[in-house]
């Protein structure tokens, strides 16, 4: 691996070979998302305790300070919103000169395996893994599922997970689901777990990236479990505890709990 690329998973997947990433990039098909409305007002708190954020250039440019030292996983795809024909119909929005010129330590791309839109998505990954391998710089593939959540199962998310590590996504974020393990052992490269909706209990997150973790996940990029909680700042450092510290979902409860006291 070239020195730039093996430098740049480095920024982003820590020295215990794990992380953190926070994604806040929901806006760019779904507009002012619950808490995310005023981006910067959300991020600041919560920076501390990520590894990355993952992040359009607009939000980036207007919303967090050049002399933040986390490093920005830029999405690149886009292009559709909820209320449009095909969430799936994403194409590339950002080109390589702006992903330089931005610093950026890694690109995430969507890829919608099973829609009518499969073909274009896959191939936008192909094409901006070829300008990442140019650069050393590491594409992200994001399996999305979109509204149809009965594809969260093992089966459909290790068939899109292989795809994206087969085409040369360097990490892939999938969700979590019950047999995750047949997930990771199909993917050959680094896997990390989105978190989805809000859950009703806060035990819920901690027990499934509990088990993710010991499951072969290298981490999350998690979001709305974390900033539409009642308690972020908590919620991040329970979360944080499990990714780098090994605790238990029980350890994360006393840990969001007494952080939430505070
Ligand atoms: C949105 C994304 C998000 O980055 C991803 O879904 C993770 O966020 P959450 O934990 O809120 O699901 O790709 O398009």
């Amino acid at each position: 691996m070239d020195w730039g690329m093996a430098n740049r998973l480095s920024q982003l997947i820590q020295r215990d070979g794990h992380c953190l990433f926070m994604p806040v990039d929901h806006g760019y098909f779904q507009g002012p998302t619950r808490k995310l409305e005023e981006p910067r007002k959300t991020i600041e708190p919560l920076l501390p305790y990520a590894d990355a954020l993952f992040i359009t250039r607009g939000v980036l440019r207007s919303c967090v300070n050049p002399d933040n030292t986390k490093p920005i996983i830029l999405r690149v795809s886009g292009g559709t919103s909820m209320v449009g024909a095909d969430l799936a119909n994403e194409g590339i929005i950002t080109g390589i000169d702006e992903v330089l010129r931005l610093n950026a330590s890694a690109m995430g791309i969507s890829i919608f395996v099973g829609t009518n839109y499969e073909k274009d998505s896959l191939l936008n990954l192909s094409r901006l893994v070829d300008e990442g391998e140019k650069y050393g710089i590491p594409v992200m593939a994001v399996t999305a599922v979109g509204k149809e959540l009965g594809k969260r199962d093992a089966r459909y998310l290790a068939l899109a997970c292989r795809i994206a590590a087969e085409l040369g996504a360097r990490v892939v974020k999938t969700y979590w689901c019950e047999n995750f393990e047949k997930v990771v052992r199909g993917c050959p490269v680094p896997v990390v777990m989105a978190g989805g909706p809000q859950t009703e209990t806060e035990l819920e997150v901690f027990k499934f990236v509990h088990d993710g973790m010991k499951k072969g996940a290298i981490g999350v990029n998690l979001g709305r479990n974390i900033w539409q909680s009642e308690h972020p700042v908590a919620m991040i450092q329970a979360i944080r505890a499990i990714i780098h510290d090994d605790a238990t979902p029980e350890k994360a409860q006393k840990i969001y709990a007494g952080v939430k006291k505070q």
